[in-house]
């Protein structure tokens, strides 16, 4: 498995890959790997001969009071992780060789940014979207993997590929959790352990939840007031609970089709998300 820092090197490298009809999976992260970004690189794998896994902290989709600067960083445990997970190629870009200046101009997310993270976090969708369109550029793979754990952010790049005609499949893959249910996530680390003990009560009210639509609840606003109660009761604040459409993230009341319960709970030093997507028949 190489490790590629620069730009130009990668897209030599990759240039010589395409030639011989070889075809490229692409899974970008922001490092601190664990299960979840395993699965999506063996997805990757399962589908595409050459694998390439980015590793950048992307400053931009950060808001001044988040957390760029604690974000959890250990390259060297990456790269061994992502080469037993069967990577080919790792892309290590420095902030200074994605951003050489302030970026001229950025995607800006006109739909399904005002709800759940876009909604708490302004902005963060324009970054995310800049910096994965500038990562497809770079990578130009054929297939590109992503998890339905942060499921707006795939239903954001979906959209954008469709908006700018970029010829590139995105795909979703299942979240990864742990055996009590909590969500994988690199920000787990910075759980209190009483905190860890609690946190996977998020999933099993959004499970529940679900399981009140399917037995024949479908009022949005009757189940967000059920939601919201037993979030409360937990230590940390709840930042969010929504029952939106999905992939198109409107607040119906009358809950139809595909549905997406979100949440997101911030704890001392780490704020969590998760979701759970059903299917109304
Ligand atoms: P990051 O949080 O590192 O996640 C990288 C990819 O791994 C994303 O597609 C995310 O949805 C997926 N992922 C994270 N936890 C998962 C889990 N428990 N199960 C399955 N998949 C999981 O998401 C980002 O980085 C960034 O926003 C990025 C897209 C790289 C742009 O900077």
């Amino acid at each position: 498995m190489k490790v590629v820092e620069r730009i130009k090197e990668i897209r030599n490298e990759l240039n010589h890959v395409r030639k011989s009809g070889t075809t490229i999976g692409f899974v970008p992260t922001m490092g601190y790997l664990h299960e979840g970004h395993v699965s999506l690189i063996h997805a990757a794998k399962k589908k595409k001969h050459f694998v390439v896994v980015s590793i950048f902290v992307n400053p931009l989709q950060f808001g001044p009071n988040e957390d760029l600067d604690r974000y959890p960083r250990d390259f060297e445990r990456d790269e061994k992780i992502a080469k037993e997970a069967g990577a080919d190629l790792v892309f290590y870009p420095s902030v200074h060789e994605m951003y050489p200046t302030n970026m001229p101009m950025t995607i800006h997310v006109t739909n399904g940014a005002d709800v759940l993270c876009g909604k708490s976090r302004p902005g963060h969708f324009d970054g995310v979207a800049t910096v994965v369109m500038k990562l497809l550029q770079i990578v130009q793979p054929t297939e590109a993997f992503f998890g339905q754990k942060d499921a707006q952010q795939l239903a954001i790049i979906m959209n954008m590929v469709q908006a700018f005609n970029v010829p590139i499949s995105i795909t979703g893959c299942p979240t990864i959790r742990e055996e009590d249910g909590l969500a994988k996530s690199s920000r787990n680390v910075y759980l209190e352990e009483n905190e860890r003990e609690e946190a996977p009560f998020l999933y099993e009210t959004l499970r529940k939840g679900a399981e009140w639509i399917q037995l024949g609840e479908t009022s949005r606003s009757a189940i967000l007031a059920e939601l919201k109660k037993s979030l409360e009761k937990g230590s940390g604040t709840l930042d969010y609970v929504d029952v939106l459409t999905y992939p198109s993230l409107e607040p119906v009341e009358n809950l139809q089709g595909k549905v997406i319960l979100a949440v997101a709970y911030a704890y001392k030093k780490a704020r969590l998300i998760d979701n759970y997507i059903l299917e109304l028949k």
